[in-house]
């Protein structure tokens, strides 16, 4: 049973143009950008994919979907066996509080909240929804504080974003979105912010959690990062245009580690 299933998703972005039309009688043209048109995919639980594509071909707008921040204009999606463009507002902002776990290539932390409390916050929302148990204060601290051991953060838990480097402050924002037990992370371009040596630390946290079972999705331009995930989907006009399993997948830790003994290597010299 796939944890998502996509059947057809179309998406059309109608624009009114502003230009009064003489041959329609004065009525408004409608001009209509046509950003996904007709996807097919399913994604299994434990799959680690990568969405690729050139810039306008709908990799957002899938996201967007994925995500339940948007509905297509067509097709159907089911998540976790629950067809999403049938619920209502209400089902649908449940699915993603309960079901996705989002992380942004700008972390989107809480400034004045500190690690623990950002990672807190999703279970807040939780409590809110009407047929979810009660969590205690206790709990949802003992949830937020074993989120923040998984990412590796358990000493820098009473640190600001300010006081937390990049790759910390992303570890955070992963901790975060993984506290509610989704059924899937989406990370839209995480380590589009971060630099090299970063952007392994969290490719090597990621291929972790997903060995440990996390269903992961996340938008890359680059194809070397592309190479540390599973399965690679590309978009082209809308269209979903090519589907492979990774062949030889990197090791973003082995990477990391070389990364570091280059560098070590590089300050040796410059230092003599
Ligand atoms: N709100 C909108 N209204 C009208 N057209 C839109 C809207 N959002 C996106 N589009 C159009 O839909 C197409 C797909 O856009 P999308 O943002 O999904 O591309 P993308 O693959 O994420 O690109 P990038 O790599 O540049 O982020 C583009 O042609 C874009 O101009
Ligand atoms: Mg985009």
């Amino acid at each position: 049973m796939p944890v998502i299933e996509l059947r057809g998703i179309k998406r059309e972005y109608r624009m009114e143009s502003r230009k009064k039309s003489t041959e329609n009688n004065g009525s408004d043209d409608v001009v209509v950008v046509r950003a996904l048109r007709g996807v097919d995919f399913c994604a299994e639980a434990g799959e680690f994919i990568s969405v690729m594509g050139p810039s306008g071909s709908g990799k957002s707008t899938l996201m967007n979907i994925l995500g339940c921040l948007d509905k297509p204009t067509a097709g159907t999606y089911s998540l976790d066996s629950i067809e999403t463009s049938k619920s209502n507002s209400d089902t649908f902002a449940y699915i993603r509080n309960r079901k996705i776990g989002f992380v942004f290539q700008s972390f989107n932390l809480l400034a004045r909240t500190t690690a623990l409390e950002n990672v807190e916050l999703p279970l807040f929302y939780r409590r809110r929804e009407n047929n979810e148990k009660r969590q205690s204060a206790h709990a949802r601290r003992e949830r937020a504080i074993r989120a923040l051991k998984e990412v590796g953060l358990d000493t820098r838990m009473d640190h600001f974003p300010s006081q937390l480097s990049g790759g910390q402050q992303q570890r955070v924002a992963i901790a975060r979105a993984m506290v509610n037990d989704p059924a899937f992370i989406l990370a839209d371009e995480p380590t589009g912010n971060l630099d090299s040596g970063m952007t392994l630390e969290i490719m090597g946290l990621f291929q972790e959690l997903n060995r440990q079972g996390k269903t992961i999705i996340m938008v890359t331009h680059e194809p070397e990062l592309a190479a540390y995930t599973r399965r690679i989907i590309t978009l082209r006009d809308g269209q979903l245009v090519s589907d492979v399993q990774v062949a030889e997948r990197r090791n973003a830790q082995e990477d990391l580690a070389q990364w570091n003994r280059d560098h070590a290597l590089l300050a040796d010299k410059t230092a003599s």
